[in-house]
């Protein structure tokens, strides 16, 4: 059985190959974190990783969040703040390079100011929505993902929405699904056998009431990495 380490350093890598292929080809690479214990694990690995991108490739990223929960500064509830501890600290990565949500302010005003800095960054798109390279997602036993819980609208008309989760922290903004289907790669991570059933419902039956199901790039490629324990009730077919 695959251990949560070698999980998360295999979706590190993951990470890490899609990331190098993007700066094969961009001089500037967009990627979007996601919270949670899933994704932070992947991302305490990118700097130890020994084959892992450069310093100069590092300098080549600029940093987003999917979503942020709208906490005070040094709650440990931020994805902004855990990322920096997991490893934009280690890496020394600049703060020029990481875009994170302002705080302190209310939350449809905090998604319609990260929409700002989020269309003042990237350049280009599918119509006027910029395009990230990489947008690294977890999923909830609900099947939300980033903060997209059930009953997020579909199409909001916006790149980042405000969103309450039933639980704390309770205020978040989020990446909209318009936003996550621009993406040239969008890429899940689940491990755990407590998520086998709504990787079920997600990847067998494809139910159209979660929204990890909803989410559908565009022209870009959606990949799911799984933990033996989170596929357990995929067949084998
Ligand atoms: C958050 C995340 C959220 C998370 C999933 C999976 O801010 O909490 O963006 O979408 O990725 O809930 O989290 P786990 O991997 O801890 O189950």
């Amino acid at each position: 059985m695959e251990t949560a380490e070698a999980f998360a350093a295999r979706a590190a890598r993951e990470i890490t190959d899609r990331l190098r292929a993007a700066l094969a080809v961009r001089e500037r690479v967009a990627l979007a974190l996601a919270g949670g214990e899933t994704p932070r694990a992947a991302h305490l690995c990118l700097a130890r990783l020994p084959d892992g991108l450069e310093a100069e490739d590092w300098e080549r990223i600029e940093f987003f969040w999917g979503d942020e929960r709208l906490v005070e500064a040094g709650d440990s509830g931020s994805n902004v703040e855990a990322a920096r501890r997991d490893f934009l600290d280690p890496l020394a990565i600049p703060e020029r390079q990481i875009h994170a949500p302002r705080k302190g302010i209310e939350p449809d005003r905090t998604a319609r100011d990260y929409e700002a800095v989020v269309r003042s960054v990237l350049s280009g798109g599918i119509g006027d929505v910029p395009r990230f390279d990489l947008v690294v997602l977890g999923v909830g036993a609900d099947g939300h993902t980033a903060s997209l819980f059930p009953g997020a609208a579909l199409h909001s008309g916006r790149l980042v929405v405000p969103a309450r989760s039933s639980s704390s922290p309770r205020d978040r903004i989020t990446f909209s699904f318009e936003l996550i289907a621009a993406a040239r790669e969008v890429l899940f991570l689940v491990a755990g056998e407590a998520k086998a059933a709504i990787v079920q419902r997600l990847l067998a039956e494809a139910d159209p009431t979660l929204p990890a199901t909803l989410v559908r790039p565009t022209s870009g490629r959606l990949s799911w990495l799984l933990d033996e324990g989170a596929a357990r009730r995929l067949s084998s077919r």
